[in-house]
């Protein structure tokens, strides 16, 4: 499974095939671990790609287990190809109860359901999907272990120079997206300390593949000659396919009281130098607008890598490889990530 990885992703069924496969860590703790695995919220960016390392990995182990996706299926095409992968895909919207208690029990949970764009004007319902409803999930899961996504947008902006914030900084959201996603945190924390589950929080910041985050927004805007903000200045990412696979290796590290983990690249990126690397690539003058203040929402990682091992495809390669998609115009899921956004209102 350690194969090369290829200079360039031509098409999406190599992009999937990438982002999917299982790293030998992941096929080893797959096959120690036990029971099967519910993917909650498996309709969005990442949990396809997510269930289906999962699948692949646990084949690879020779384990027999189910991997289930749960969602309300607003793609219905997704449903299909999910079955034909061997997950069972079941059409569920979570914050009903009784559809929440019909889902099968299983003993490893991953928790994706979430709500960010269009989240202003919109409070009463962003609170409900990213606090209230983990509350009801650890109730219908109590026996299990949970991984449940957070987001780097719990921590402030930090100055550049302190190379971004680590697990024991103290949370400081800016909004009320933010906000509610430490609600999420603290309801997990809550329920995991009364009911005695075991936790892992992942902090992402910024998963990146060839259809969808920061390096994609950067390039689209490139190439339609846009100018690019730079009122927030840097930023992280990561390849998506890493991410998923310490997300799946972070099912070993839940606890009780939860683990917070930070999961992002481990390179402080600034947007002006990879803009201004992508537009020498594409051969386009790039125009900048605003400046760069002293501070943006940054994470350092290295938890992550000593439990976990350092992401296999670095920055520079993921620059190289959207740029490469981008310039052949390949598709885009056509979701900007309003990663310049410094007041919280997403
Ligand atoms: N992508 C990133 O770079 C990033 C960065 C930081 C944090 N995160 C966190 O990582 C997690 C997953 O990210 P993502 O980008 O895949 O998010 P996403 O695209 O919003 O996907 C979440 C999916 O959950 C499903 N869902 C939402 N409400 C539901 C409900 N009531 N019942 C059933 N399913 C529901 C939705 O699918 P249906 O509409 O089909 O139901 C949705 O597509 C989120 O918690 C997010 O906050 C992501």
């Amino acid at each position: 499974m350690d194969e090369p990885l290829s200079e360039t992703i031509e098409t999406v069924e190599q992009l999937e095939e990438l982002l999917s496969r299982p790293t030998p860590e992941v096929v080893a703790m797959m096959g120690r671990l036990e029971g099967d695995l519910i993917v909650l919220g498996v309709g969005g960016k990442i949990g396809p790609s997510l269930a289906r390392m999962a699948r692949r990995a646990s084949d690879a182990a020779g384990v027999r287990r189910r991997i289930i996706g749960v969602a309300r299926f607003s793609t219905p095409e997704l449903h299909q190809q999910l079955q034909a992968e061997g997950i069972d895909a079941i059409r569920c919207d979570l914050l009903d109860r009784d559809q929440l208690a019909g889902l099968p029990d299983a003993p490893n949970v991953l928790y994706l359901a979430a709500m960010k764009f269009g989240s202003t004007g919109n409070e009463a319902a962003t609170w409900a999907r990213n606090a209230y409803l983990p509350g009801m999930i650890c109730e219908r899961y109590r026996r299990s272990r949970i991984v449940a996504y957070s987001t780097g947008n719990v921590y402030p902006l930090t100055p550049i120079e302190r190379g971004g914030s680590v697990e024991s900084d103290p949370p400081g959201p800016v909004g009320e997206y933010a906000m509610s996603c430490l609600g999420r945190e603290r309801i997990f924390a809550h329920f995991s300390q009364t009911l005695g589950i075991p936790v892992t929080l992942i902090r992402l910041n910024y998963a990146c593949e060839m259809r969808y985050g920061v390096l994609v927004d950067l390039a689209l805007k490139i190439l339609a000659d846009k100018p690019i903000d730079l009122s927030m200045g840097y930023f992280n990412a990561i390849w998506q396919g890493d991410n998923n696979a310490m997300t799946l290796l972070s099912l070993t590290q839940a606890a009780s009281p939860p683990t917070a983990i930070n999961v992002t690249g481990p390179e402080v990126l600034s947007v002006r130098q990879v803009a201004e690397e992508m537009g020498n690539l594409l051969d386009k003058r790039v125009q900048f607008v605003s400046s760069e203040s002293g501070d943006a929402l940054l994470s350092n990682a290295s938890l992550a890598y000593r439990l976990f091992g350092k992401p296999r495809v670095s920055e520079s390669q993921l620059i190289r490889w959207v740029v490469d998609w981008c310039r052949r115009g390949g598709s885009t899921l056509n979701k900007s990530t309003h990663f310049q956004v410094r007041d919280g209102r997403f």
